[in-house]
């Protein structure tokens, strides 16, 4: 049984802290699901991260639902959340649209969209439709054209509506919500307010939970490292120094060795290659 909105939101009733992490591909997600990791996510960072784009702007839903599939059949267990990119929501029919595809084609069991009051509307639409909706506010990686890439609500007036946009995203059914760079102090002010979890990136301790790029945790991404990351691993480093081993191996032939192939005898493929001559002799 996979864990389910209901679990999320019961794991901040007790006070205990929930772990997020993004996953792209089926084995990641098979590791993700070993590390007992409740809630991954299939994010539009696939663009940066995977597909080599500079923002998450040309994310497809196609893109999302592609490998949103992979990690549906590397999990069991966890509650896999599809990121809805960028203009795939802009009216609620498109939203239901595209989050149905998601939900039936993809096999995941939520969805995640990015804004505040103004798509309560389309939160609403999709709850009632019976689509669990995760919400993302602070900075919103779809909008880096218009916002910049820096923290958000740091004014008196932005942090206002930063706390109403998270009562309106409650109210409109949002399960949880995403709170990304935004200073700890007013992610603590959201966080108290809110009966849904808020899950942190960049924003401070006091969240239900954390949310991270898997990527930037493993060191795998080396492109950008974002300052609110904890590099746990070094692993391009290690895959880096294992690929030129083994191409060192090919060069100087010490790879493959026997023991990576497979045997026939001499007798059959001497038969083999005499009924071949003979053949051609003909
Ligand atoms: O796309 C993504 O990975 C995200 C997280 C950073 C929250 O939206």
């Amino acid at each position: 049984m996979r864990v389910s909105i209901q679990d999320i939101q019961a794991m901040k009733g007790r006070g205990e802290r929930i772990p997020m992490v993004t996953a792209y591909d089926y084995t990641t997600a098979q590791m993700v699901e070993a590390a007992e990791i409740p809630l991954v996510l299939v994010g539009d960072s696939l663009g940066m991260v995977v597909l080599g784009y500079s923002s998450t702007v040309p994310v497809t839903i196609d893109d999302i639902i592609h490998h949103t599939r992979a990690v549906v059949r590397g999990t069991a267990q966890a509650l896999v959340v599809g990121d809805l990119p960028f203009l795939t929501y802009t009216s609620a029919e498109q939203a239901l649209h595209n989050a149905g595809r998601l939900l039936q084609e993809a096999g995941c069991q939520a969805v995640k969209l990015e804004g505040g009051a103004a798509v309560a509307p389309i939160v609403e639409r999709l709850t009632a439709a019976g689509v669990p909706v995760m919400g993302h506010l602070g900075f919103t990686p779809q909008s880096e054209n218009t916002l910049g890439r820096r923290v958000q609500g740091k004014t008196a007036a932005a942090a206002r509506q930063l706390v109403q946009d998270a009562l309106a995203l409650e109210q409109a059914g949002a399960f949880a919500v995403v709170l990304e760079l935004i200073p700890a102090l007013l992610a603590e002010a959201v966080t108290a307010r809110l009966r849904i979890p808020t899950i942190g990136i960049g924003a401070g301790a006091g969240c239900d939970g954390q949310v991270q790029v898997i990527h930037d945790l493993l060191g795998l991404y080396t492109d950008y490292v974002p300052r609110h990351a904890k590099r746990y691993r070094s692993l391009a480093d290690e895959i880096r120094n294992a690929v030129a081993e083994y191409a060192a191996e090919v060069r100087g032939g010490s790879f493959p060795t026997a023991q990576h192939g497979s045997k026939i005898d001499q007798a059959t493929l001497h038969e083999a290659l005499a009924q071949l001559e003979s053949k051609e002799q003909d």
